[in-house]
């Protein structure tokens, strides 16, 4: 049944940035189709406040802090769940940041590298420490959150606009050096969501009549409109999809010149 192959029970997920916004939807759709789900992000507390609710929920969830620009981290967080679990189906990587907004001539060196480590680098290494443990078990799926950013331009947001562009690059590398062990590799790009991240965006007056102007749906979306598609690219509903960039936005990519 194609039903079936949505299910993701036995499955062990791990996804960054989950202790709220876009990650947390995505790890609560992926344990409410049966996975396991290891939420993960900077902060022990955060993380195991999710998980808790999870599991009283009667979902399958563990907390694991990890900040995914230090590599000790990173390897103690694929270490400890391959331990637990025997085995990593699904990664997520999700962590994202942009710490500054502003010219490109005036970017500090440091904002920049914050940005690339933890948006893009942290992403190339988590995939090559579960490479590794997908390809010895037969398969995997890893999703890449990208963004509607990565494919066009925008004022003032440089290094978060580069980053999220080489993140569509990586996944497709990927997806052609890893196909033949079935490790399948995609890449969501979501447009505007109602997060943290993008509060202060949102709430800029200019931002939001432009939103309302341009974007098909007139709305930002909610966390959870991203979970679907997490849920479908991370499970055998998409076995045969890889390399695939999936913009999720409403709309706002295709607003009209005129
Ligand atoms: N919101 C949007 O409109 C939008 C649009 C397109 C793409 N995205 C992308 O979607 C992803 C999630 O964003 P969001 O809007 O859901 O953001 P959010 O609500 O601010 O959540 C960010 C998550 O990442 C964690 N995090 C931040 N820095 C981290 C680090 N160095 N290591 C590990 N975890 C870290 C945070 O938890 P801790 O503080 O506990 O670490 C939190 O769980 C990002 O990659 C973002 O670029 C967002």
């Amino acid at each position: 049944m194609i039903k079936e192959k949505f299910d993701l029970t036995g499955k062990v997920a791990i996804i960054t940035g989950a202790s709220k916004g876009i990650g947390e939807a995505m790890a609560r759709g992926l344990a409410e189709f049966g996975a396991t789900v290891v939420v993960s992000s900077r902060k022990q507390e955060a993380v195991d406040a999710v998980a808790a609710q999870f599991r009283e929920e009667g979902l399958s969830a563990l907390g694991i802090a990890c900040h995914v620009g230090n590599a000790e981290q990173r390897a103690a967080l694929v270490q400890q769940v391959s331990d637990q679990y025997g085995k990593i189906d699904i990664l997520i990587n999700n962590a994202g940041t942009n710490p500054y907004f502003g010219p490109i001539h005036k970017m500090p060196e440091a904002a920049y590298q914050k940005t690339m480590d933890v948006n893009l680098n942290s992403a190339i290494h988590l995939s090559n420490l579960v490479y590794p443990i997908m390809k010895a078990q037969g398969g995997g799926s890893i999703i890449h959150i990208s963004s509607i950013e990565g494919l066009h331009p925008s004022k003032m947001m440089m290094a978060y606009n580069l980053s999220k562009t080489a993140l569509i690059m990586l996944g497709n590398n990927q997806s052609i050096e890893w196909g033949k062990d079935n490790i399948r590799v995609n890449v969501i790009c979501p447009g505007y969501v109602k997060t943290k991240l993008s509060a202060s965006l949102l709430a800029n007056e200019e931002a939001s009549k432009s939103l309302q102007e341009n974007c098909a749906l007139a709305r930002a979306a909610t966390p959870d409109e991203m979970a679907g598609l997490a849920v479908f690219l991370a499970s055998d509903a998409s076995s045969y999809m890889t390399g695939s960039t999936i913009v999720n936005d409403g709309g706002l990519l295709h607003a009209p010149l005129f």
